[in-house]
């Protein structure tokens, strides 16, 4: 833990302000972003392009965490905003982010999104199937519109983390593949179809990524991709989106490159295959997540009972748990942690700190070493800024935490906890009233 962060009282600060005092203001538990640092993220990655003079997009992958305030945010930033979703869309839209960067995303894209993207006329929609492509010729058929789009091709290239895997096909839901001839085949459709305007290629090749190589990888089949293109149908991409991925730290045992360096190593193969093809050097866009607010987020909880079995292990059970944090239940994924109130004192317990659901499964931490645990200490997990609230549950009919926002030594409060009352808002009684 960074000494800088810890006051006279001996509790964490974030962003400036009292941990301590913001559990007790807003109750637990509480996300607390740390607004600076979402911003000092996103310029990482806007003044990289613009240092190399290279026209890019860099869309804030929404699913990671979107609210109203979140999205402004991403607009003050000059980030464009992928959506996943009618209700991510919606909430750009109310946030009143610019339409003509709002790009969406999506394997089964419904008519009512497919109608909502074209009636806002926001910028581009990612196409992902063939179903796709007649909906949307439908669509705007019927609406006498015209759209932007990139197609998504799966590469055959699965990054995980550490090691990535290269194959002809890759087993995904998503995308056209290229190794079958299924995104050619979809530039040829497209191309018959005058109201959808391809502008270019996307791909993904997956999340919490470490390594380069992956990337260099992916940059290399599409240009190869975009070569064959040029010469069988005369198809030149304005547009090469490259996704997001970029890993983060969660734990030492992390270790993540600068997000300076991953754009660094994007621009250079681009440049390479351009050169190599003889293509014109296209926009290069990215959709980074997780990098953008994944470790600008502080969860803080209330501890309540302890349960300790001698020898083996002392449980820590907290007022939050899966239904604030799923990924380590789902992923088994590992975060720090220390105690907001005692943060400057000795570490000499072990504990786990267990969530409060119904369900074994619902540990947050394994075996961490705490000062000496006690009931209404305030727990602060470090790193869950991203794919945490956004991936919130009601399970056990909990209602939503609340989040806050913290820059410039102010705090705000941008998602309010849910009430009872909304949790049941949509119960209908199935008695004679
Ligand atoms: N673009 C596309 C097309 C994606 O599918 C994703 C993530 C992103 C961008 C953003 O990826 P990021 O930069 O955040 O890694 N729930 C999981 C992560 C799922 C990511 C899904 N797609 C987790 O909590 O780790």
């Amino acid at each position: 833990t960074n000494l800088a962060n810890i006051n006279e009282q001996g509790h964490l600060t974030i962003g400036g302000i009292d941990s301590v005092t913001l559990a007790k203001k807003y109750g637990t538990p509480l996300f607390v972003y740390d607004v600076e640092k979402i911003r000092n993220n996103a310029k990482a990655f806007v003044d990289t392009f613009a240092a190399h003079n290279i026209k890019a997009q860099v869309a804030y992958a929404s699913k990671a965490f979107s609210s109203v305030a979140m999205v402004q945010v991403a607009k003050q930033e000059k980030l464009s905003l992928d959506v996943v979703s009618e209700g991510e869309l919606y909430t750009a839209l109310k946030a009143g982010f610019p339409v003509d960067k709002i790009h969406l995303h999506g394997n089964n894209k419904s008519l009512n999104e497919l109608e909502m993207a074209v009636n806002e006329q926001i910028g581009c929609i990612v196409i992902d199937n063939f179903y796709e492509i007649d909906l949307l010729a439908t669509v705007l058929e019927e609406k006498q519109a015209e759209m932007n789009v990139l197609i998504r091709v799966t590469p055959g290239i699965e990054a995980h983390t550490h090691d990535y895997i290269l194959t002809g096909n890759e087993d995904s839901k998503f995308g056209f593949d290229l190794a079958n001839g299924q995104a050619a085949e979809a530039v040829q459709k497209i191309a018959a179809i005058d109201s959808i305007h391809l502008k270019g290629i996307h791909c993904h090749i997956g999340s919490q990524i470490f390594e380069t190589d992956g990337f260099v990888m992916a940059v290399d089949r599409l240009f190869k991709t975009l070569a064959e293109w040029k010469e069988q149908y005369q198809f030149t991409a304005e547009v090469v989106n490259l996704g997001g991925g970029f890993g983060i730290r969660y734990t030492s045992e992390d270790d993540p490159l600068p997000l300076e360096q991953y754009v660094q190593t994007l621009i250079k193969e681009v440049a390479k295959q351009v050169k190599e093809y003889d293509l014109a050097f296209p926009e290069i866009w990215i959709e980074p997540g997780r990098a953008i607010v994944g470790d600008t987020a502080t969860t803080l909880y209330t501890v309540g009972s302890t349960k300790n079995i001698p020898n083996v292990r002392k449980y820590v059970a907290v007022d939050g748990g899966m239904t604030d944090n799923l990924r380590p239940a789902l992923y088994q994924a590992k975060y720090e942690a220390l105690l907001a109130n005692k943060a400057d004192q000795e570490m000499n317990e072990k504990v786990s700190i267990a969530g409060k659901c119904c369900e074994s499964g619902d540990m947050l931490i394994w075996d961490i070493d705490l000062p000496e645990v006690k009931a209404n200490d305030i727990l602060a997990v470090f790193s869950t800024g991203a794919y945490g609230y956004s991936m919130s549950s009601h399970y056990n009919r909990f209602p939503k935490a609340a989040v806050v926002f913290v820059e410039n030594g102010e705090d705000k409060l941008v998602i309010k906890r849910e009430t009872y009352e909304d949790v049941i808002q949509n119960d209908l009684s199935y008695e004679e009233e």
